[in-house]
């Protein structure tokens, strides 16, 4: 897996359109795409509004890494940070500055380019906030080391990682998906969709090979033919970011498709998003 086949997937396939009908559907006109996009982003995933209107972002040097559609961008800027961006795709760059002129939002820059080589100053941010981003690039530790560089001594690092300790990875992906997908190749059905696209993967990988979990995860966080994702606990979240001390941590978003878990209690428990605030470890500190 290399990060040409990543920046490929996310370029063809910008996050999260496709629940809205994709960009298409809309023309031209952008300012009904991004409305679109927000209602159904935070009344699906209203607890993003609620983790950040806890986060002080007020005159802090803040930098976004992987933007999407600008949405989490637009809601950073509004409470008040001097943000910047990043994201390996020219179509999330372009989407995120054409929503920034659209709303006529005061913003530092977006640049295309990867978080393993970020085109900034040492000691730079006072925040770096992530999103469901960092559990997709196979070189963390590169890319966590270079966050480790741009951050100011004193600064925060607020990342969104799946969870391993969740209903969606250990009943939904682990257990119930692969048991489906199994049925379902032995009928020898062909399916439509997403589905059709996992028959296919399995047909071209060997149905065994594919429904190992080192495998399937990658197809099942973010669609069938996403190349990588990692799910992670506070163990390989302090592996991963070695030179990052754990603040803390909760869970949110109770999700697990196809069960209808939405309006179950135990988000923090069995949550399918690890928000982790981190701060980076004194030099020499490992
Ligand atoms: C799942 S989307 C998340 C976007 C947004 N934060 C959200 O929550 O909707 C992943 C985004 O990260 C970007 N991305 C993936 N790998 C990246 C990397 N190595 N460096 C910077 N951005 C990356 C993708 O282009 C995509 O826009």
């Amino acid at each position: 897996m290399n990060e040409a086949q990543i920046q490929n997937f996310w370029q063809n396939h910008p996050c999260g359109e496709a629940f809205i009908g994709g960009l298409e559907k809309y023309g031209e006109d952008y300012e009904s795409f991004f409305a679109s996009y927000d209602e159904f982003r935070y009344r699906k995933e209203g607890h993003i509004l609620e983790c950040l209107d806890r986060i002080d972002f007020r005159g802090k040097r803040t930098l976004e890494i992987g933007l999407g559609q600008g949405a989490d961008a637009e809601q950073i800027i509004r409470r008040g940070a001097d943000w910047f961006g990043i994201d390996l795709t020219r179509e999330s760059v372009e989407r995120t500055n054409l929503r920034i002129g659209l709303r006529k939002l005061k913003a530092g820059g977006v640049t295309q380019g990867s978080a393993v080589e970020m085109p900034f100053a040492a000691e730079s941010f006072d925040i770096v906030f992530s999103h469901g981003v960092l559990h997709h690039i196979p070189e963390i530790k590169k890319a966590a080391a270079e966050i480790r560089r741009i951050i100011k001594p004193d600064g925060e690092l607020i990342v969104m990682l799946y969870a391993k300790n969740s209903l969606n990875y250990r009943a939904s992906i682990a257990f119930l998906r692969r048991l489906a997908l199994l049925g379902l190749y032995l009928t020898g059905y062909r399916g439509s969709g997403n589905t059709a696209q996992h028959l296919e993967n399995a047909r071209r990988q060997g149905i065994l090979e594919y429904l190992k979990m080192k495998n399937f995860i990658h197809r099942n966080t973010d669609g069938a033919l996403n190349p990588y994702s990692k799910v992670y606990d506070l163990k390989s979240v302090a592996a991963d970011f070695p030179g990052f001390e754990i603040v803390r941590s909760y869970k949110r978003f109770m999700h697990a498709p196809p069960l209808p878990v939405g309006r179950l209690p135990f988000e923090n428990l069995l949550g399918w998003h690890l928000w982790v605030h981190l701060k980076p470890k004194a030099s020499g500190q490992s």
